[in-house]
């Protein structure tokens, strides 16, 4: 636990009121440890000259190890791992706050997409858009998540659908990752995210597109590490949605997928088949689509923002799944359409209340089950030693605080490797 050569830290961060970790065993945590964290009182954590975790322990124990190097009093917060958000559509221009309005009114995210708005409305602004812009706005919304806790994040493509607009947008992305002020990303192909208005009708011509000439490109410039589909009513159905997936995993790229969220087309049992890293949404799901997806090795990445953004009543049934043992993570879902939050906590404490997951559970899907859920765990995750020093310190005294006071900002430090 600690480390015994007290030059190698180059930072220590002391007096934390409460550390609160997963324990990385070297799988996704399931069942009862879904919702077993680590407690640790008066704690620090030092930190190496690479930026990773040197040594957890005692705060009067590291303090007096510690001869060198930068020092930060915690004040006796709470510290957690940074959020690890595994699905996000986060990179568009424009907004869609009429549609909301609409929605409040009884029309439905599905409707509106087949008569031309959704997401076409979000890939028009996209393509309308300035490099500078795109650089802008995303960097802005990948900041406010910072801001909130979050230091790793997954980003979609998806809102280009066209092989220019894909691979520009990629590109864009490519060059915010290299910025260490943003959190981490993680880049994923969804150019199968709509059918756009020129392929009308035409929905098998656009796979062809996106199968021929979008992934070799994709794949040839490495930029995207996974492949996505919306495998949906009114988007792609399961044999375009296999094409696509098929041609990704041939090219090297790994797979996760939007399933079940708006309608039961079989999304579920493709993801298990295919044994994605990720099933996405997972709304509607049966007992057996829940073993399917266990039996395949898939962590469940639940999004509760997005019924709620939808003012829907009913949210993917969590307490199902962990006791089924399949692993849940959670994520934001951030996106123009649905579900526009950047708030990993806000996150987490829907999942408490509309999920009823305890907030242990919460915590673990927001951190290691994350990191699970975006091949990331061997880096991030959990506040242990050789994994990176993301962590951030919470303005409360314990862990349950979070999704206890929903709807503050209770972030007193994002860390980062050494910026403090
Ligand atoms: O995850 N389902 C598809 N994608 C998003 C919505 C994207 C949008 O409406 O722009 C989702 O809910
Ligand atoms: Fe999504």
């Amino acid at each position: 636990m600690h480390s015994a050569l007290s030059t190698q830290h180059s930072a220590l961060i002391y007096n934390i009121g409460q550390l609160a970790t997963p324990i990385d065993e070297g799988r996704p945590l399931v069942g009862a440890a879904q919702g077993r964290l680590r407690l640790i009182s008066d704690a620090a954590v030092a930190i190496d000259q690479a930026g990773r975790i040197a040594a957890v322990g005692d705060s009067a124990t590291l303090l007096a190890q510690h001869q060198v190097g930068e020092k930060l009093n915690a004040g006796g917060r709470t510290m957690l791992p940074g959020w690890v958000d595994a699905h996000t559509h986060a990179f568009y221009a424009g907004d869609r706050a009429d549609e909301f309005a609409l929605r409040l009114q009884g029309a439905n995210y599905l409707e509106i997409m087949a008569a031309g708005g959704g997401i076409m409305s979000t890939v028009r602004a996209t393509r309308a858009a300035s490099a500078d812009q795109l650089r802008e706005l995303t960097a802005a919304r990948l900041r406010r998540m910072r801001a909130n806790g979050t230091t790793t994040v997954e980003v979609k493509s998806g809102y280009g659908l066209s092989v220019a607009e894909e691979l520009r947008c990629l590109r864009i992305l490519r060059d915010l990752a290299a910025d260490p002020t943003l959190p981490r990303i993680v880049p994923t192909f969804l150019g199968a995210h709509a059918i756009p208005g020129e392929y009308a009708g035409r929905a098998d011509e656009y796979v062809s597109l996106v199968v021929e000439q979008m992934l070799p490109q994709v794949a040839a410039e490495r930029l995207a590490e996974y492949c996505d589909v919306f495998c949906d009513m009114g988007a792609f159905d399961v044999a375009q949605t296999r094409r696509i997936m098929e041609a990704a995993a041939a090219l090297g790229l790994k797979l996760r997928l939007h399933a079940n969220e708006f309608a039961d087309i079989g999304a579920a049992e493709l993801a298990a088949e295919l044994r994605c890293v990720s099933a996405d949404h997972l709304l509607l799901l049966d007992e057996a689509q829940i073993a399917a997806l266990h039996n395949a090795g898939c962590v469940a990445v639940v999004a509760p923002g997005t019924p709620y953004g939808l003012g829907l009543d009913h949210y993917a049934p969590a307490r199902r799944m962990i006791e089924a043992g399949l692993p849940i993570a959670l994520a934001s879902d951030c996106n123009p359409g649905t579900c526009p939050c950047e708030s990993m906590p806000l996150i987490i404490s829907l999942a408490c209340t509309q999920m009823r997951l305890t907030p242990a559970e919460a915590i673990v899907a927001t951190t290691l089950n994350g990191a699970y859920a975006l091949g990331r765990a061997h880096e991030v995750g959990s506040i242990e030693v050789g994994k990176r020093a993301d962590l951030v310190l919470w303005d409360v005294p314990s862990y349950t605080h979070l999704p206890y006071r929903f709807g503050s900002n209770l972030v007193w430090k994002t860390v980062m490797g050494f910026e403090f």
